[in-house]
């Protein structure tokens, strides 16, 4: 027969083996040890120094936790295996120091539930992965940078409807990406204020009889304040799903930006080049260049929105306070901070390993009437009306289309045909160069704006 468990002091017979498999957490939790250990050590120290146990304890459980951890960083494998029956981390950890330190290793529970103990870790947890989020989501924002200061002159069209709308600088693209990762990146900023909130001595959900010092653990453990009510403190995983929705959010930014290199790497566009180390080929089609990683990213986006769904899904209609259903909340979040972090890694990778294909950009602006919108406008600032000047334009589109010409195919004669307002100044107006430095305003595309954005980049 099996051992009793440490909370099976009132049961008669052991725990069915099915029901062991399906409570046990360790085999995800172990991910929160070191924060485990860390705040057992702090809450023991509180525990010595309000006298609730003595300072010979804490010194014996101290020294037990930190052995504990060495042993789990030294074969982690190993570690599990040997405490593969235990429930979670905190049971593993707390049996372990028993088994070293003695009955002295008993007393680190005083005071303290798993059920503050669980998100006391998890708040730590979170917090240095939102550090380690934000560090990355800096490296892809320079990436970015980097990339729109290189490619200030590369001129493309811009699209809306994926209809070629007005040339745009190419420097202009890659920071509009970067301004998304910028509000994702104060996204997480904000977030804390509702997660760096000590939530140790909430007890299993009405706070404890003993004269604990939470001012002390929550400054020990590097918490700006503690929780203010321990039954809201023990159900709370608000924080969880808002580092799932930012997480989403990156994705949904991240799916975006990779959906517009796999058009570009289509025959069709051409507008980059995947290095070849950054690229796949296909084992059946030889002549194939294939967009696997962004291609990836994009489908991984899936996931990501999906633990956030089901995360919701799992709190929706839970009662007050503590219920093991919130157990599930670690699996899913390791799994999106996991993907969200790999994506933005590869993404930065791949941005560094891809070439603009300058010519076949400009050509496809050269290419087209996307200089519409700068003709109406040449006409407006000679005096016309923007109604007039616009259906001006739209039967020059129409007869360039059925003769199959662009703007700059018609002569100054042919533009006179339509308003004698066009003078010879309308063949410069209608270059692509022209068109972008037109707009020249804050926020705009034009050349200077762009280098002025950049300038404003800390
Ligand atoms: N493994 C549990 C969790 O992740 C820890 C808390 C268990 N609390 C309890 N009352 N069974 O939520």
């Amino acid at each position: 027969m099996q051992e009793k468990k440490l909370w099976q002091a009132r049961f008669e017979a052991s725990s069915a083996e099915i029901l062991n498999e399906f409570n046990s957490s360790l085999s995800f939790d172990i991910r929160l040890y070191k924060e485990d250990i860390q705040a057992s050590i702090v809450h023991a120290k509180m525990l010595a120094k309000q006298q609730i146990i003595t300072k010979t304890d804490f010194q014996a459980i101290e020294k037990g936790l930190l052995e504990i951890k060495s042993e789990i960083e030294k074969d982690i494998s190993l570690w599990l295996e040997k405490n593969s029956q235990e429930e979670d981390i905190h049971m593993a950890i707390e049996k372990e120091l028993t088994a070293k330190i003695g009955d002295i290793g008993k007393k680190l529970h005083t005071a303290r539930s798993r059920n503050d103990q669980v998100i006391t870790d998890l708040k730590l947890w979170l917090k240095y992965e939102i550090q380690n989020l934000s560090e990355l989501l800096n490296e892809l924002r320079q990436t970015l940078v980097e990339k729109a200061k290189q490619d200030i002159d590369i001129i493309l069209p811009g699209y809306t409807h994926m209809q070629q709308a007005q040339a745009i600088s190419l420097g202009h693209f890659w920071l509009a990406y970067e301004n998304k990762f910028v509000r994702d990146l104060s996204r997480l900023e904000d977030s804390l204020k509702r997660l760096d909130i000590n939530p140790l001595g909430s007890g299993a959900l009405a706070g404890t009889s003993y004269p604990i010092d939470r001012e002390f653990t929550t400054k020990e453990l590097g918490f700006k304040s503690m929780t203010t009510n321990s039954l809201d403190a023990v159900s709370d995983r608000d924080y969880v799903c808002e580092y799932e929705f930012i997480a989403s959010m990156i994705m949904l930014h991240l799916s975006s930006l990779s959906e517009e290199m796999i058009i570009w790497n289509t025959q069709e566009f051409n507008f980059i080049e995947i290095s070849d180390a950054y690229a796949t080929g296909s084992s059946m089609m030889p002549q194939k260049k294939n967009p696997d990683i962004p291609e990836l990213v994009r489908g991984k986006t899936g996931r990501v929105i999906g633990v956030l769904n089901a995360m919701m899904m799992t709190l929706k209609s839970l009662p007050l306070s503590y219920n093991k259903d919130l157990q599930e909340d670690k699996e899913m979040l390791f799994m999106a901070s996991d993907t969200v972090k790999k994506c933005i890694r590869i993404m930065i990778d791949f941005l560094k390993n891809i070439k603009a294909n300058k010519d076949k950009m400009y050509s496809s602006i050269k290419n087209s009437y996307a200089s519409a919108t700068d003709i109406a406008d040449y006409l407006v600032k000679k005096g016309l009306a923007f109604r007039d000047a616009y259906s001006i334009v739209g039967e020059l589109v129409a007869n360039a289309i059925s003769r199959n010409i662009y703007f700059e195919g018609f002569s100054l004669d042919e533009f006179k045909a339509k308003s004698q307002l066009f003078e010879s100044d309308i063949f410069e107006i209608i270059k692509p160069e022209t068109c972008v430095d037109a707009r020249d305003i804050p926020g705009g595309t034009s050349r200077k704006q762009v280098k002025a954005a950049i300038a404003k980049i800390k």
